[in-house]
């Protein structure tokens, strides 16, 4: 099939190149003309794990192929994927101004049938505004349909090569034979295609990430009662998690949710109750939760060094939101360093993959390490921010000579209570008493 993809953002790109990867023809267009060129020249402007080997592969074959020109793109195309960004407007509400800009555009150039695809997280109504909006700008046939995407970042290509269920949200039968064409491939392990209609297939999107987001919340809290009562959430959450109606997966307690989608989607969920005068109680506690979270982790900082930073280095493993992506998009490390620095500590961090997107994000006067061990050269104490697998197994003799005080603050629950105490260190981790 002819495929266009406007936008070659995150999810614009993993869906461009997978849906390539099965034959079809796809022309991702995208308005930066540079990262065009980039990606044209073989260049992958995002690090994702498997993604590189397909892309270079597509490219090859010119089954991938990429344009600034909206009109090159759509031209042949039957079916159009919109992987435009959604971002938080300041009220915290979806702001839909690229997707309906984009719509007009689209519909000012299709001159027949095409069927438009919300891929990007939008909120309730939205098929509804596109369709408007389309119908306003031309006389052709067309259909508008929501797909919402469930990839997580780090494993963007396994869930979307094999995908657990893929959601179609559409009324139209012939917008529902060519979806179905398209995604046969993807779910030949027999895992559904569910079609609904376009208002549900929406709200589908922002239910998931809400609810994973919940049960995020939920443990920080019990974690944060278990430090209070003496239990271990990490007994906790084996013995709930092995539940199949509760599940072992997301149910680890940390330093909050961050990244791209939790945060954002969360708060327009309960921006779009709020405008439905509907007081969705959960969504608000889930989300003070979430900010508690990482200010209660820093709590614990602060009140080892009495509120004192003055000449203390701290060293920092970890800056991306979640391990596998170099993307620093909410993540609780960019709140945590800021709040050191102004207590006057020096930090000197390591991520394997983000310090390039933290260093030019955040601007903060920090130094960066090229390994796990550089940045703890006469540390005060560790914080570990985020659990990739390399810092998991580290050698904690060679920790220990390089660092000036045996402190460690885990906020991702990498290690064994007992043993970092036969080690020597002084270990705090989160829902866990020592
Ligand atoms: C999330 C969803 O998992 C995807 O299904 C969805 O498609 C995507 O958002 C999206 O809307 O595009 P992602 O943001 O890549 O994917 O990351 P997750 O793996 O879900 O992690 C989100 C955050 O939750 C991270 O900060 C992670 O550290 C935190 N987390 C996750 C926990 O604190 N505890 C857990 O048990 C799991």
């Amino acid at each position: 099939m002819k495929i266009a993809v406007v936008g070659t953002g995150y999810v614009g790109l993993v869906t461009g190149t997978c849906l390539s990867e099965t034959g079809n023809e796809v022309t991702c267009v995208d308005i930066n003309k540079q990262k065009v060129q980039m990606m044209r020249e073989g260049h992958l402007p995002i690090y994702e794990p498997g993604l590189e080997s397909l892309f270079h592969r597509n490219i090859a074959e010119e089954r991938l192929l990429f344009t600034t020109e909206l009109a090159e793109a759509i031209e042949d195309a039957e079916l159009i994927f919109l992987a435009l960004p959604t971002p938080m407007g300041d009220d915290g509400s979806a702001d839909l101004s690229y997707i309906l800009s984009a719509s007009a555009d689209i519909a000012k150039l299709i001159k027949g049938y095409k069927v438009i695809i919300t891929k990007s997280t939008v909120p309730v109504g939205t098929a509804d505004k596109v369709t408007a909006i389309i119908k306003a700008n031309t006389d052709v046939e067309f259909d508008v349909v929501s797909n919402p995407e469930f990839l997580r970042e780090g494993v963007a290509v396994e869930d979307f090569m094999k995908p657990e269920r893929i959601v179609v949200g559409t009324k139209s039968d012939r917008a529902r034979a060519l979806l179905t064409q398209l995604y046969s491939p993807y779910v030949r392990q027999g895992n559904p295609i569910i079609f609904m209609d376009e208002r549900s297939s929406e709200l589908t999107k922002y239910a998931a990430n809400s609810f994973l987001a919940t049960k995020i919340s939920f443990m920080n809290e019990i974690a944060n009662l278990c430090e209070k009562l003496g239990a271990d959430v990490d007994m906790v959450r084996m013995g709930i998690g092995s539940d199949s109606r509760i599940g072992k997966r997301f149910l680890f307690p940390g330093i909050g949710y961050g990244g791209s989608c939790f945060p954002k989607d969360v708060s327009a969920l309960a921006k779009s109750a709020d405008e439905s005068y509907y007081d969705f109680k959960i969504l608000n506690a889930v989300m003070e939760v979430n900010k508690l979270q990482k200010v209660a982790f820093l709590e614990k900082v602060k009140d080892y060094f009495n509120y004192d930073f003055d000449g203390k280095k701290i060293a920092v493993w970890g800056l991306a939101f979640k391990p596998e992506t170099d993307d620093i998009r909410e993540a609780p490390a960019i709140y945590i360093l800021k709040e050191l620095l102004e207590y006057g500590a020096t930090v000197a961090a390591y991520d394997p993959e983000a310090i390039n997107n933290f260093d030019n994000y955040t601007n903060l006067k920090i130094s960066y390490g090229d390994d796990s061990y550089e940045v703890l050269k006469d540390a005060d104490a560790l914080l570990i921010l985020t659990e990739w697998a390399v810092f998991r197994n580290p050698e904690f003799s060679k920790m220990k000579d390089l660092m000036k005080q045996h402190v460690i603050f885990d906020g991702r629950n990498l290690f064994d209570i007992d043993t970092m105490l036969n080690q020597g260190f002084t270990y705090n981790s989160i829902g866990r008493t020592t």
